[in-house]
């Protein structure tokens, strides 16, 4: 398809190696819950996305609750604020909690956020995320699940936007600015 876009995107990731990708982890994160159910938490908006795709391919029982919070503002650089802008519906205590990200850049939203869900009594918090982006790293983050580990580059699509642009994009790319 060709999708009308304000910049030129260059593809990094086809949706095919998305997919590939997506079931990969699926089946790894199957195995490893096998007897557990996972509650999944979306991270908001960009996580989005990804985690309906992986979700489908969990094997074993799964429930999802979504919380919207963000440290970014319309430009390309984080500002290392959590702003919660929609918090969880259910609680998580007890449960095997699996955070689904769009991407890790500086660390310090997913920090911030698995701080706050450590606080909440989780049985078990781990984290998935689509990209990984390493060399921005401002914050230690352990990452349980990775797709793609990444350049310094600032992609859009599959969930990621460029000033809530592009999410709708099925493959990932480099915005050219
Ligand atoms: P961190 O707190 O710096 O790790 O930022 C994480 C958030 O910044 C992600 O959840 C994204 O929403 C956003 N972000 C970081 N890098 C990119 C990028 O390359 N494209 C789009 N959004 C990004
Ligand atoms: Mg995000």
């Amino acid at each position: 398809m060709e999708y009308e876009t304000q910049h030129q995107i260059d593809v990094m990731y086809t949706e095919e190696q998305i997919n590939q990708k997506i079931c990969e982890l699926g089946e790894q994160i199957s195995r490893d819950y096998a007897g557990k159910s996972i509650h999944l938490i979306c991270v908001l908006k960009g996580g989005a996305c990804f985690m309906t795709e992986l979700a489908k391919r969990i094997t074993v029982p799964v429930s999802m609750d979504f919380m919207c919070v963000s440290s970014y503002g319309s430009q390309t650089k984080s500002s290392g604020n959590l702003i919660m802008k929609k918090d969880l519906d259910e609680s998580v205590e007890g449960r095997d909690v699996l955070v689904v990200e769009d991407i890790i850049d500086s660390g310090r939203t997913l920090s911030n956020l698995l701080e706050l869900l450590k606080e909440r009594n989780a049985a078990s918090i781990r984290l998935c995320t689509l990209l990984n982006k390493p060399e921005r790293r401002v914050v230690d983050v352990e990452i349980d699940y990775n797709g793609f580990t990444i350049p310094d580059e600032f992609v859009v699509g599959f969930g990621l936007d460029y000033d809530q642009r592009y999410r709708n994009l099925p493959f990932i790319g480099i915005v050219r600015l």
